[in-house]
């Protein structure tokens, strides 16, 4: 973790966003990728959606407004949209295991080195596909708890300040890591470091270009950065299946932006 944190606030749990700071959020103010029965969804919208953009009922955030703060009720979606306007609160998944693939850390069993099941699977199989094309990948941090989310958070702000810390570090149940469905990677081109420059670098290309065959999606792409409330993430993969991953994938969006765009089935 120490030689993670080498350069600047390009390396992990970044954060300082404008999107989703939709603090005044309540129950009667539905986002469209909320599920509520007070959405006000027209008939209209879904007749004319087409087949790929229609989304049953249960992928969508079902959301409780508790002390102001967006809580999702149905955590263990695989296409939950955790944010820094969504909260997971204490959840822990219950099926992660330790995908059998090259760790940067080596083979220490450690927190990071897990992801939900599903995602684990995919992820072997990604690393094996990329391998066959000469791209070896090294994954570097997958799940993380909410109680370890909190002491780096409270690690940033004794270093650095509140104010500052908080543009850096997710605030916890906010972190897409504690689905265990995001697996940061890397590879020895950039030194199994997690810096910007992987984008550029043969394994980062591979897997902007191959991800979404295997489900994965990059979640916090350049220039999109106001959407998704973090900097360019050129390592950071989040599963969502293997459908909506190359819908995201061909229409270049981010994953906030799908919920805009599909509609309830
Ligand atoms: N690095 C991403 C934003 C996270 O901590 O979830
Ligand atoms: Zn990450």
């Amino acid at each position: 973790m120490k030689r993670i944190i080498a350069t600047t606030s390009v390396l992990l749990l970044l954060g300082g966003c404008s999107w989703g700071q939709n603090s005044n959020i309540d129950t009667k103010k539905v986002s469209p990728h909320q599920d509520s029965n007070t959405s006000g969804e027209t008939k209209q919208s879904q007749v004319t959606s087409k087949p790929d953009l229609l989304l049953e009922s249960k992928y969508f955030n079902h959301i409780k407004v508790v002390n102001g703060q967006n809580l999702i009720e149905n955590r263990s979606n695989i296409l939950a949209l955790v944010n820094k306007e969504y909260s997971l609160g204490a959840y822990e998944p219950k099926d992660l295991v330790r995908p059998n693939v090259n760790f940067s850390f080596g083979n220490q069993d450690i927190e990071k080195s897990y992801m939900r099941k599903e995602a684990a699977a995919a992820l072997e199989k990604m690393f094996k596909k990329a391998e066959k094309d000469g791209i070896i990948l090294y994954a570097s941090s997958g799940y993380r708890s909410y109680k370890r989310q909190k002491a780096l958070q409270d690690a940033e702000i004794a270093k650095v300040g509140k104010e500052k810390a908080v543009q850096a570090v997710a605030t916890p149940g906010q972190s897409e890591h504690q689905t265990g469905l995001a697996m940061d990677i890397t590879g020895k081109s950039e030194n199994f470091l997690l810096t910007e420059n992987f984008g550029k670098q043969k394994e980062g290309i591979w897997l902007r270009e191959h991800a979404h065959e295997f489900g994965f999606i990059l979640r916090y792409p350049k220039e999109k950065e106001k959407i998704t409330g973090y900097e360019y993430e050129p390592w950071h993969f989040r599963y969502v299946g293997t459908k909506v991953a190359s819908i995201i994938y061909k229409n270049n969006w981010t994953l906030e932006e799908y919920f805009q765009e599909v509609k309830k089935m």
